[in-house]
């Protein structure tokens, strides 16, 4: 469903296991939607309390990391270095307790425009206030006009703008 950022940079193997480790931790929430006439899944949202124990786990199998991360630091060395600056900034990112972060929210591009990407978030949104967190943060490039749009429209606000590696980014927060 198109870039996923950094993980989309350091291959699929890392994306595919990414998302394997959000399924199964049961802190980690998430919503899709899906096409009734095709069973195509049309999009999909994450949230986490710690999206920082997500990106964790894809170095608990050691094996697994080494073999892997080794064939990125041969091929695509910028990505591993991009990989060691954006861990540091997210191990940082969350101050308050009760609080969680919009993960990702993607939307396939046969779909997009139509309100689905605004849904699937505010699903998280929606959950998160079920499940008592009292804020939501998101991190959005600067250039993605997209998801800053339908971010802002879910009542985010930036509070600051700031660099993480080749990314500039907006932290926008929202009550919930
Ligand atoms: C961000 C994303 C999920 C939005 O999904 P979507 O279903 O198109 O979102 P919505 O239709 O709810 O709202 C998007 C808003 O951006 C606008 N928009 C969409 N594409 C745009 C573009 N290229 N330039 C400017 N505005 C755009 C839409 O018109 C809409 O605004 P409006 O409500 O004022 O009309 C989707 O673009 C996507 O999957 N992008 C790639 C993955 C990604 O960047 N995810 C977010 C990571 S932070």
């Amino acid at each position: 469903m198109g870039d996923a950022g950094l993980l989309t940079k350091l291959g699929y193997l890392f994306v595919l296991r990414y998302f394997e480790n959000a399924v199964k931790d049961e802190r980690a929430f998430g919503f899709y939607a899906q096409d009734d006439d095709t069973n195509k899944v049309m999009g999909f949202s994450l949230a986490s309390p710690e999206p920082s124990s997500l990106t964790s786990k894809l170095t608990e199998d050691k094996n697994w990391f080494v073999r892997n991360i080794l064939k990125v630091i041969f091929t695509r060395p910028l990505a591993f270095l991009q990989m060691a600056v954006s861990s540091i900034t997210i191990r940082g990112q969350m101050y308050e307790p009760n609080t969680i972060e919009c993960v990702y929210f993607t939307v396939d591009p046969n779909f997009r425009g139509r309100g689905l990407g605004r849904t699937l978030q505010k699903a998280l949104m929606d959950e998160g206030r079920k499940r008592g967190y009292k804020k939501i943060y998101a991190s959005v490039e600067t250039w993605n006009i997209a998801s800053l749009k339908a971010t802002q429209a879910n009542g985010f606000r930036i509070i600051k703008t700031f660099r993480e590696g080749i990314y500039y980014r907006h932290r926008l927060e929202s009550e919930l």
